[in-house]
């Protein structure tokens, strides 16, 4: 019975659907409730009590609709607040750093690693931590760049200086790593972009996280086993349009059950 009930999925905006992607590959039978808080977007330059309060409002939302696991799809929130969550909430919960740590160190040859995120998951070390827990021989180079969640959210194509701030940040990280991993979930919808600047392996931490969450769903019995294709429904605290339109963009297909909450 339980196995019926819904994954809950947010991210601050339109980021997590590059999660969302790789879970409905491979667990198209899931339910998935899917919470795009663009009304309080950007989190990466919030304070950690803030961040940490919306996730909990979030959690809140998934809890009264039932869901039986909860995908962190944002590595700011994942790092502010996915040990609070797990301490405060009995459902399960995942986040995306530890699997977009354990892709780039799976295929650094050199150990030599770029981390390109939001300023709060930068100042929070989190993957400078999560890498150590796998190798305590790489080098990593990170780099915050405030400006690419909202410039994403608001239409990448709109701005005509997107490559210069791309290149801006990009030569500020290590030109002999050969491994950067795109640590905000918004980044690899302008992963075309970035390959210009970045000719190594570019992680992305959707795929790691979809098996995280399938193994999970395995181990605590959860898993749907419906031969049905599950439902889909999104709820978005900012501007429904503008979601719709990057996020089907994205996603390669016409979304049908969108609703607003309150930011
Ligand atoms: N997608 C979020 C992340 O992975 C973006 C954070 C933000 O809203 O600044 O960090």
């Amino acid at each position: 019975m339980f196995q019926n009930l819904s994954i809950g999925v947010f991210d601050s905006g339109v980021g997590g659907t590059t999660i969302l992607k790789e879970i409905l590959l491979l667990l198209p039978q899931e339910n998935i409730i899917y919470y795009g808080d663009s009304g309080n977007a950007p989190y990466g330059e919030k304070s950690i009590e803030e961040i940490q309060n919306l996730c909990s409002k979030i959690l809140d939302f998934f809890v009264k609709n039932r869901c039986k696991a909860v995908v962190i799809a944002c590595n700011t929130a994942t790092a502010a607040a996915l040990d609070k969550l797990t301490e405060e909430y009995s459902i399960p919960i995942i986040g995306v750093i530890t699997p977009g740590a354990k892709g780039a160190v799976k295929v650094t040859k050199n150990k030599k690693i770029n981390v390109l995120a939001t300023p709060f998951t930068v100042s929070s070390h989190c993957y400078i931590k999560e890498l150590d827990k796998f190798s305590s021989s790489l080098s990593i180079f990170q780099e915050g760049c405030p400006e690419l969640c909202p410039m994403i959210e608001n239409g990448w194509e709109l701005y005509p200086n997107r490559e210069e701030v791309l290149k801006k940040h990009l030569s500020k990280l290590s030109k002999s790593a050969d491994t950067l991993i795109l640590g905000c979930t918004h980044y690899p919808i302008i992963e075309n972009d970035i390959r210009k600047f970045f000719s190594g392996t570019i992680i992305d931490p959707a795929k790691e996280t979809a098996m995280d969450l399938k193994e999970l769903l395995k181990k605590k019995e959860l898993l749907n086993s419906s031969r049905k294709k599950g439902s889909l429904d999104f709820f978005i605290s900012g501007n429904i349009d503008s979601f719709r339109s990057i996020a089907e963009k994205f996603l390669g297909f016409s979304i049908k059950n969108i609703y607003s909450v309150e930011k």
